[in-house]
């Protein structure tokens, strides 16, 4: 059975105030989008990468003909959507003549640059054997409390039950698609994979992963990503 990945890269970074999308600053001497990339790509078992862009991307192209020799055959670009979880759909549709329906997929945010190649590969080994399939995650460490509109706490929760949810996220291609197709078709909103599949009646499996996997939303996160990556560099953490 085969491993496919999909990179959302078609967002534009609309809470990040920044003119260039986030996945194209630079950190390290390399964009976000590539940092993403390598971490992907170093692991064996994934056989192609889809890399999907918004269509009004102007630096992919100059990019991807720079890193053609690293990358060899393995990437596929594709054109996104408005929303994340259309942009997926989209990478899912272009591998629909290649990809078998039970084939993994896994989807992973270009703006998660500091995943763990041993977090990926442990995804990969635990998912396999799951009739549904599943996601990284890690536990949530603050006293969580719900809140009400105007802020008045109405109680604290138990944070044993409750996990961010990470990327990548491992699914089978078929039941993925037709998972995200259903949800488009409904209207529903979905910002991750597992919730598709969720609406489907599915129930993912998460698989605890690295809490410097962090997502790149603010200004801020950027020197937090920076300085996890020269962390990973000096004690081979990116492995
Ligand atoms: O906006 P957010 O931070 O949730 O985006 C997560 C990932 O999804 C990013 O890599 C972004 O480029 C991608 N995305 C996409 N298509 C969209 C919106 C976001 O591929 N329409």
């Amino acid at each position: 059975m085969a491993i496919w990945a999909v990179l959302p890269a078609a967002g534009i970074g609309r809470r990040m105030g920044s003119t260039i999308p986030k996945q194209y600053l630079t950190i390290d001497g390399a964009p976000l989008i590539l940092h993403a990339l390598r971490r992907l790509s170093a692991v064996s078992e994934i056989q192609k990468i889809i890399v999907v862009i918004h269509p009004e991307d102007n630096r992919w192209a100059k990019l991807q003909e720079s890193i053609v020799e690293e990358f060899e055959n393995r990437i596929i670009t594709v054109m996104g959507g408005a929303e994340r979880y259309q942009s997926v759909l989209n990478g899912l549709a272009a591998m629909t003549e290649l990809a078998d329906k039970d084939d993994w997929v896994l989807v992973h945010d270009a703006v998660r640059p500091c995943v763990r190649t041993s977090d990926i590969e442990n995804l990969i080994s635990k998912v396999s054997l799951h009739p549904v399939g599943g996601l990284l995650g890690s536990s949530v460490d603050n006293t969580l409390k719900k809140v009400g509109a105007d802020l008045a706490v109405i109680e604290t929760v138990d944070r044993e039950s409750y996990w961010n949810a990470l990327t990548p996220q491992m699914f089978r291609f078929a039941q993925l698609k037709e998972s995200i197709e259903a949800v488009v078709a409904s209207g529903e909103q979905v910002t991750d994979e597992a919730a598709a599949m969720e609406v489907a009646g599915f129930k993912p499996i998460m698989i605890a992963g690295s809490k410097d996997n962090i997502k790149i939303t603010h200004e801020a996160d950027l020197v937090l990503v920076s300085q996890i990556l020269k962390n990973q560099a000096s004690d081979n953490g990116s492995k």
